[in-house]
């Protein structure tokens, strides 16, 4: 553990970015494992697993880069298209990959939490869902959150129902919904909106990630397909953000 690291974890605040313009919170299209597999003449799983252990190292260099939220995107509710086989083969992956890394998060203070939704889901992939969200509860450091079947789409359809039956159940006074209200509603409501998205693998496309919170978050979309992603691929875009001018709609002084 780096030392600012350690000290971050002692005192239970997070370090900045050094100009504090670094972004508070980094969204991840990780995409490109197929074609990485396909490259290397291996089974599609063969680039999901590698995919997987691109993971840690970037969630281990979020406290050195000011990144304070990372929020990556696992599987996505249009992602139940592909054969039974690697459908099947991600779900088990993902149940080997909460078992084998919650222990870690922990003990590096990394909270986890899940985003999408969940009932599609089978019942030990859930169980084990709610299970590392309660073993990392406390942690203070970064907030690490997967999105697993996962659509902007259907977590805005989600959201509306429940707010409609709480209007329904008077709970909510339907002439006072404005933007403010419905982010409550969301998976996210907990987290910030994202700063940054990176997508890997050369498609410059959003398919379905967090369209409401994006609405003035800054891309990158990069070539490197998500298994060759390393610390200092994700250290280089963080750095370009800070040279990034974000309006949002006003003009510069
Ligand atoms: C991203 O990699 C991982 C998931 C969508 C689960 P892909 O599986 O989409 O890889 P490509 O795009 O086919 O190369
Ligand atoms: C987006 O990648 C979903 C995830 C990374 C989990 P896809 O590979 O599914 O997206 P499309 O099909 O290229 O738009
Ligand atoms: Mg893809």
């Amino acid at each position: 553990m780096s030392v600012r690291r350690a000290a971050a974890k002692a005192t239970g605040t997070k370090p900045k970015g050094k100009d504090g313009s670094g972004p508070r919170h980094v969204a991840i299209i990780m995409d490109g494992n197929g074609r990485w597999a396909q490259m290397r003449k291996r089974p599609r799983l063969f680039g999901h697993q590698a995919g997987a252990r691109r993971v840690r190292e970037v969630v281990e260099a979020c406290p050195e880069l000011g990144v304070e939220y990372v929020t990556i995107f696992a599987f996505s509710t249009e992602n139940w298209k592909r054969t039974q086989t690697e459908v099947a083969g991600l779900m088990s992956l993902f149940r080997r990959y909460i078992r084998r890394e919650m222990e870690a998060f922990r003990a590096e203070n990394v909270q986890v939490r899940f985003i999408g939704d969940r009932p599609r889901l089978d019942k030990k992939l859930r169980d084990l869902m709610d299970e590392a969200e309660a073993f990392t509860a406390d942690c203070t450091g970064t907030n690490l959150t997967i999105a697993l079947n996962y659509g902007g789409r259907d977590e805005v359809a989600r959201a509306t129902k429940r707010l409609a039956r709480d209007v329904a159940d008077g709970k909510l006074d339907p002439d006072s919904v404005d933007e403010e209200t419905l982010p409550k509603y969301l998976d996210t409501h907990v987290l910030p909106d994202p700063d940054l998205v990176i997508r890997t693998s050369g498609e410059a496309r959003v398919s379905n990630f967090l369209l409401w919170q994006s609405a003035y978050a800054e891309y990158e979309f990069i070539d490197t397909l998500w298994p060759d992603f390393t610390r200092d691929v994700f250290a280089e875009l963080v750095k370009n953000y800070g040279a990034r001018d974000r309006r949002f709609g006003g003009v510069k002084a």
